[in-house]
């Protein structure tokens, strides 16, 4: 998905208290960011825009959520659109936080002590040219990295 530059997305998420702008700082101990630490903790994958989660997110006040990308402006755009969405529903934006990394080097930013429940992936870059296979979110390469933080199991890529 191509997406213009958005000159006010940087400054809006360094600003936001729901986004996070050192995740490798956070590994082992991402859940002491959320009010309630001690509730099961969920990632996606190559947010984009933020709607899926911030649905989700918002009629899941027990459970809390991690959601990353790689572009600013994507990130600005789900920054607003949570912000949106949570105040439509009247709810606190207490279990939710958006990060910018590359996914290819998540074991960098996440570890088996942040005991991932479940991961969502929607609609990620079909990256078709054989060379490109690898960066796909879902490769085999990738599923082994998500492996180390999962919850073992369970059913737990969506
Ligand atoms: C096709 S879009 C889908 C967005 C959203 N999940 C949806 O369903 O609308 C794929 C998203 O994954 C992000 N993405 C792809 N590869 C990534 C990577 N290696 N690290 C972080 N984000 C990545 C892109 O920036 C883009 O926002």
């Amino acid at each position: 998905m191509r997406i213009r530059y958005k000159k006010w997305a940087r400054p809006e998420l360094e600003a936001s208290p729901f986004y996070v702008d050192n995740p490798e700082e956070q590994r082992g101990k991402w859940k002491e960011l959320f009010k309630s630490p001690s509730l099961p903790l969920n990632l996606e994958l190559g947010c984009g825009k933020g709607y899926f989660i911030a649905n989700i997110a918002s009629e899941n006040q027990n459970e809390n959520y991690i959601a990353i990308d790689l572009i600013d402006a994507m990130l600005g755009l789900a920054k607003r659109n949570v912000e949106e969405i949570y105040k439509e529903k009247n709810k606190e934006i207490d279990n939710i936080i958006l990060t910018r990394f590359d996914i290819e080097r998540i074991n960098l930013i996440l570890s088996k002590e942040d005991k991932i429940e479940r991961i969502y992936i929607n609609f990620c870059n079909p990256w078709p040219r054989g060379k490109h296979h690898k960066k796909r979110l879902t490769h085999t390469k990738q599923l082994e990295k998500y492996k180390e933080f999962l919850v073992k199991g369970r059913r737990n890529i969506f």
